[in-house]
């Protein structure tokens, strides 16, 4: 009687054992504040997945850096350490060359010429360049177009000549900032306050909102509205992450993130406006905005860079985005 007790409580035990397997972690690392377009995505992923999958699989997210910075993040995610990221297009070049496009300086002319490229077919198949990499790009999400802060006033090329901006890492963006005859300096985004309060850095290129959440504004007191470049993300995953998720659960999770991705577009495009009037109002910044024709000089010495990186972005895909601004 006691063996087949015993016998019993093993069989209920591995039956039980599935229904009770832990959750799917997915650790979502990124590197900018809760309370910008990026942090707010992640957050809203989170809370469709806690909605929808609880028990099933569990999002954690780590802002600020707090697990990886961008520098390490996709080695670690091949390691298995973390499962999504969400690093700027900039940031792919060990990767892959053709993300580099995004870099090129004056090449979308607005936020809605991005997104028609992105959904193209072209922009598509970009979220599989890194595919022999071991990852797979889930979607775009935006930020925004990048302004120029710095420690001194800055309307034409000229103003910037001689200066130190921090830069991703792209060679792109080091060819945009050498063609001004500026030096550039690949940086992580976690160093760059430090870089610019303690003066080691003249300026930097970003966003109304990292600018604004970061508190460059307090330590630049000068930000030229230049427009120039695009700061937009692709959400990664490792490969063999993801292509061993259930089938199932793979739909879903996909389904929460495409949701949460149209939420922080919609966070981005409202922080493009917001963000700006609130360092306009705080007065520690003075904003620049440029003439046409000064805008028009920084064009002129910057688009060479397209040529330059032709070769390795191929000009075919440098003229289906730029097209992607006539449409
Ligand atoms: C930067 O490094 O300036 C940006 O990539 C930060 C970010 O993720 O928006």
């Amino acid at each position: 009687m006691r063996r087949l007790c015993f016998l019993f409580v093993l069989l209920a035990g591995l039956v039980a054992a599935p229904l009770s397997a832990a959750p799917i972690v997915i650790k979502f690392s990124h590197v900018v504040a809760e309370n910008t377009p990026k942090g707010q995505m992640a957050n809203k992923f989170k809370e469709l997945i806690d909605q929808r999958l609880a028990g099933k699989v569990v999002v954690e997210v780590y802002p600020n850096s707090q697990l990886f910075g961008d520098n390490k993040v996709l080695q670690a995610m091949l390691l298995g350490d973390v499962q999504m990221a969400a690093p700027a297009l900039s940031k792919f070049e060990s990767f892959t060359r053709s993300l580099q496009l995004f870099d090129l300086p004056f090449l979308f002319k607005d936020m809605a010429a991005v997104e028609r490229f992105q959904k193209s077919e072209a922009g598509q198949k970009l979220l599989n360049s890194m595919k022999k990499k071991g990852l797979t790009g889930l979607g775009y999400i935006h930020n925004g177009m990048k302004q120029l802060s710095s420690s001194n006033a800055i309307r034409v090329p000229a103003d910037a000549a001689g200066q130190k901006f921090r830069i991703m890492t792209s060679d792109v963006l080091a060819a945009q900032f050498k063609a001004v005859k500026a030096t550039p300096l690949k940086k992580p985004f976690s160093e760059v306050f430090t870089l610019l309060q303690t003066k080691a850095i003249d300026g930097q290129e970003n966003t109304w909102s990292n600018i604004f959440s970061k508190k460059f504004f307090e330590v630049q007191p000068y930000i030229t509205e230049s427009n120039h470049g695009l700061l937009d993300y692709m959400v990664v995953t490792s490969t063999e992450f993801w292509m061993d998720l259930p089938d199932d659960l793979r739909g879903e999770v996909k389904k929460a993130l495409d949701e949460a991705i149209t939420f922080g577009n919609q966070v981005a495009a409202q922080k493009g406006v917001d963000d700006r009037q609130k360092i306009i109002d705080s007065g520690r910044s003075k904003v620049i905005t440029l003439s046409a024709e000064e805008r028009a000089q920084w064009v002129e010495v910057m688009k060479p860079v397209w040529k330059e990186f032709e070769h390795e972005i191929g000009k075919d895909l440098i003229d289906a985005a730029y097209n992607s601004n006539n449409m």
